[in-house]
């Protein structure tokens, strides 16, 4: 360019090719120390302007300086040009790939219990019932006494009642709820309920035993409602809970705040009720305990039973999830092991 003095223009001719060549931001650095560092040729050439003779000082130096500012100013162009263009292709790098498939986040599922719960509770409210709940710390005069269970009765034992106190306990079933509804409803008709909860019994933990679970509780007080009304009801219960094709039984039986009681057997849904392992080759199995409500249960929930009826049921949720999902240890349910959860997914 500047036809300055031959040594400076062979030194800038040299450090333009390099500037031409070099296409990276470190390529240009290296151009950069190699002529203008603090050991570079130009820089080292300006420095021994001094031993130049005066005539041709400067003019040298004058052309040196020239191709100083030229040579800083092309390499500070293409080296923006060259940062620019790294910064592109690192953002494009980093770039997601949208044409990836994605990573599906793992999904849990309802819990069988809770499952069998809902269906349960879905049922009974499409047939116009609503559900009730009560206290699982409950006093002795609502788990026993106003159910008309007797001062002997074994279920009272403390071997079988975990007691808080003398006279207050972890409910042992879900029937107590049946007269604190009756009580709350102050002698109105109809009470069409189920009582989902938690129940607790001094069980020793084992295959069929657990001494927390739960129960669905039903009752239904009206006038002049009969066995035939809880028949019906509980038939067309147990064709929704285990197929078009179920049949129930009643078998008589006796509870205290029941009269006449009944076990309700179902037709076994595994073997059709030709008999097998899971009905122990009877053909049914039993679903649940029912019965007309007893008349002094009513005149303990505040009705007077020869102006009213009810009935009522009581039914282990986990021993249905049991029979319909053909597990044979409650265990399984409380323990959570996913592999036996997904299962159920
Ligand atoms: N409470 C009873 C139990 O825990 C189950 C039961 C039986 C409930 C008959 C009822 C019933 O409402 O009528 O074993």
């Amino acid at each position: 360019m500047s036809a300055g003095h031959p040594r400076v223009d062979v030194l800038a001719a040299e450090a333009r090719g390099a500037i031409e060549r070099a296409d990276s931001s470190v390529e240009l650095e290296a151009v950069r120390v190699r002529f203008l560092g603090r050991q570079g040729a130009l820089t080292q050439l300006l420095r021994s302007l001094g031993s130049l003779p005066d005539t041709e000082r400067p003019m040298v130096g004058a052309a040196a300086n020239e191709a100083k500012r030229e040579l800083e100013a092309l390499l500070d162009a293409r080296l923006a040009d060259a940062v620019a263009r790294e910064t592109r292709a690192r953002r494009e790098q980093a770039r997601p790939d949208l044409t990836l498939p994605g990573r599906r986040p793992p999904r849990g599922g309802i819990h069988p219990l809770t499952r069998v719960h809902d269906e349960i509770v879905s049922i009974f409210l499409g047939l116009g019932f609503s559900v009730a709940e009560g206290p699982e710390i409950e006093t002795d005069f609502y788990n026993f006494e106003a159910l008309n269970i007797p001062r002997d009765h074994p279920a009272r034992d403390m071997q079988d009642t975990f007691y808080v106190s003398e006279s207050t306990l972890l409910r042992t079933h879900t029937s107590p709820v049946q007269i604190r509804t009756m009580q709350a409803a102050a002698g109105r008709v109809p009470v069409k309920i189920v009582v989902p909860g938690r129940v607790y019994r001094r069980d020793v933990p084992d295959a069929s035993h657990s001494s927390v679970f739960h129960q669905v509780e039903g009752l239904a007080v009206d006038r002049h409602i009969t066995m035939a009304d809880l028949k019906g009801t509980l038939e067309l219960f147990a064709r929704e809970m285990f197929g078009p094709k179920s049949r129930i039984r009643f078998r008589p039986s006796f509870f205290p705040f029941t009269e006449p009681s009944a076990e309700v057997d179902v037709l076994c849904f595994m073997c059709g009720g030709q008999g097998c392992r899971a009905c122990k080759q009877s053909g049914w199995l039993e679903i649940l305990g029912s019965g007309m409500v007893h008349p002094q249960v009513l005149r303990n929930g505040g009705y007077d039973p020869e102006d009213v009826t009810g009935w009522a049921f009581g039914m282990g949720i986990e021993r249905i999830a049991m029979l319909r999902y053909g597990v044979d240890d409650l265990r399984l349910f409380y323990e959570n092991d996913v592999r036996f959860l997904r299962q159920f997914a």
